[in-house]
């Protein structure tokens, strides 16, 4: 006799049923809905390039190998879609390659892309994330928490569009950026990649980023944008990155969501998927990996939004996927990803992916729903570009000093002090005061920006070197540690503090940490006790991705500023600091903080309620009456805190 299932038992399910149903509506119904802009020609030569591809041809148009770990004949052999080269990825692993050199291999991956599959081309992704940070020669402008701090929607337009440019010069026609994380715990080692943490702002600054970077993609001068790391890459537990975020269905549209729509509102044709998770904290359910979310990728991006470009997944992101391995992820490519980054195991993902469609594991609707997105993608993009492979193509120097200038903040000033007269004396103190590396941070030549040295950035300028310039090397004394000098033979010092590059979770404050700068960088306070109060005026700058604890320092200041990781034009930093000497009127600082900057070494939150500095804050350098009290120190300046 077969057992009916109890009514109880029955109810549960429905009543079960009826929550995730309740749920998955309110996730959906939390983003305003979008209809797509679909151009008819455009989808007839998509569907007509889609019929010509076999099933690995198919699957070849998903996956995106390093180019170290492949090479144009394999290409050609393997019909693959898309190349990426990753931070420290350069031709030939060489990183002084020329935009000639980069051009050249590209031009090689893409002969032998349209020998496999003639009329759809290979698109080659980098992460110029702040100008194309690859390459020797380009400019580096600052961090997006810096460009957050300028609050100048134009100027990170044309930044997109100066990038895009480099990116062109160097043969490749994507660009991995702008990250959109709106960040709620600044120990996140990705602080630095993101706006701030105002929805809105960041909102419409990755806008003006995705316009600049993908406006003139017809005529081959713009690239392919990334609206990244879909969603709430900025807000897991602790910054933990890669961790969980907690987020309610509102404040996963209203805050994580804010940039994405401002960049679909710009027409941004990929998206990257987050290492994060999610868990609904409204409806208290772990939704899990982002790479195997599909109600967010699918259900919310791609239906309700109506983005109908593509997805890219993270670096080996698959692999996170509960059941999955980096190269076998039938759920991943279900949930919504188009495009698999799978650097090096790029074979056995095509083998495993084309028995998985072939044992009906993943539909052929979805591989041509896929594919269909890839070629839409890449039929509305010049493949070829008129933008010249040489270094100037790469450079935009004035541009970039621009930004350094709207983007510092000063945080304490002695009234009168700055701007330094063009006859100054000054005596600069600070190993990162000559260190192209600290001056760019992350991202920049490598991944972490740490093992580099001034002769990988022949372009750029130290802020030493800017003074120098400036002043009148005469003028200018160096001493790196500030052991060798006595300051009282000066009119003021100029001092450097830096944290050490760093990118992702290498760059995470952990848990057992805390924000306050001279604990995890004491040579620092060491310079700064040697010159402070000895007969001249400290000009503290401190080079960082992301807001410190730094009363102790700024006590030992006689003006203080957040430099954040200014790039290669260090020319824009000695703007402020010295008066014109052609008598031009001193800009002053116009920099205003995007993140709240602590008071204390625990205060993590971007939410803070009582920082040293709100979000908004900073002074102009004009102002004629200062608070001349000293910060408060606490007793113990190195608290474990509270989790
Ligand atoms: C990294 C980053 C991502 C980057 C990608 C390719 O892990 O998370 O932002 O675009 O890999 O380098």
């Amino acid at each position: 006799m077969t057992r009916k299932p109890s009514l109880l038992l029955l109810a549960g399910a429905l009543l079960a049923t009826a929550a995730g149903a309740a749920d998955t509506d309110a996730v959906v119904q939390a983003w305003p809905a979008r209809r797509p802009l679909r151009d008819a020609a455009l989808e007839a030569r998509v569907e007509a390039a889609l019929k010509t591809l076999s099933l690995r041809q198919k699957i070849g148009q998903m996956t995106q190998p390093e180019i170290g770990a492949i090479t144009p004949d394999e290409v050609r052999e393997y019909a693959i879609g898309t190349v990426l080269n990753g931070g420290g990825g350069w031709p030939g692993q060489d990183r002084a390659a020329t935009p000639a050199q980069w051009r050249a291999l590209s031009e090689q991956f893409q002969a032998a892309a349209l020998q496999a599959t003639p009329g759809i081309p290979l698109l080659w992704g980098t992460d110029a994330v702040h100008g194309h940070n690859n390459v020797r020669g380009a400019t580096l402008f600052p961090h997006n928490i810096a460009l957050g701090a300028t609050r100048d929607a134009d100027l990170v337009r044309d930044i997109g569009r100066a990038t895009a440019r480099a990116v062109r010069a160097s043969g490749l026609h994507w660009a991995f950026a702008p990250t959109l994380a709106v960040v709620q715990d600044i120990r996140w080692g990705r602080t630095y990649e993101s706006f701030g943490a105002d929805p809105a702002l960041v909102k419409r600054l990755g806008q003006a980023s995705v316009e600049g970077l993908q406006e003139g993609m017809k005529d081959g001068r713009g690239v392919l944008a990334t609206a990244k790391h879909y969603i709430a890459d900025g807000g897991t537990r602790r910054g933990i990155d890669q961790g969980v975020s907690p987020a309610t269905p509102a404040e996963l549209a209203q805050v994580h969501g804010a940039g994405y729509l401002g960049a679909l509102d710009a027409g941004v044709l990929t998206v990257m998927a987050s290492f994060s998770s999610w868990t609904d904290s409204a409806g208290h359910v772990e939704h899990g990996k982002m790479h195997g979310n599909r109600l967010l990728m699918t259900g919310v991006l791609k239906d309700r939004l109506a983005f109908d470009g593509l997805i890219v997944s993270d670096w080996d992101g698959i692999g996170q996927v509960p059941g999955c391995t980096v190269d076998d992820c039938p759920a991943a490519i279900n949930a919504g990803i188009d495009v698999v980054m799978v650097p090096l195991h790029w074979k056995p993902f095509i083998a495993n992916t084309v028995k998985a469609v072939e044992q009906g594991r993943i539909p052929i609707a979805r591989v041509d729903d896929a594919v269909r997105r890839i070629l839409r993608v890449k039929l509305s993009l010049a493949a070829t570009t008129p933008v010249p492979a040489t270094v100037e193509a790469l450079q935009a120097p004035e541009l970039a000093r621009r930004a350094v200038r709207e983007s510092l903040v000063l945080l304490k000033h002695s009234p009168g002090l700055l701007p330094l007269k063009p006859t100054a004396r000054v005596l600069v103190v600070g190993p990162a005061a000559d260190s192209l590396a600290h001056q760019s941070g992350g991202w920049s030549v490598t991944w972490q920006g740490r093992d580099t040295s001034n002769v990988d950035y022949p372009q750029g300028t130290t802020l030493l070197a800017a003074l120098r310039q400036r002043l009148g090397a005469t003028r200018v004394s160096y001493d790196a540690d500030g052991s060798q000098s006595d300051p009282k033979d000066f009119d003021a010092v100029i001092a450097v503090l830096a944290e050490t590059p760093y990118a992702e979770g290498e760059g995470d404050v952990r848990i057992t940490e805390n924000l306050r700068h001279s604990r995890r960088h004491p040579q620092d306070e060491a310079v700064l006790q040697r010159v402070s109060g000895r007969g001249a005026p400290v000009v503290t700058l401190l080079y960082s991705g992301r807001p410190l604890y730094v009363n102790d320092l700024a006590n030992r200041s006689d003006a203080f500023i957040a430099a954040w990781q200014p790039g290669t034009e260090g020319a824009g930093l000695a703007d402020l600091l010295v008066a014109p000497a052609d008598g031009k009127p001193w800009p002053g600082f116009t920099g205003r903080l995007s993140f709240p900057w602590p008071a204390g070494p625990c205060q993590f939150s971007a939410r803070e309620a009582r920082p040293w500095w709100p979000v908004g804050g900073g002074l102009s350098g004009r102002e004629t009456r200062a608070d001349a009290r000293p910060l408060p120190e606490p007793a113990d300046p190195a608290p474990i805190c509270p989790l």
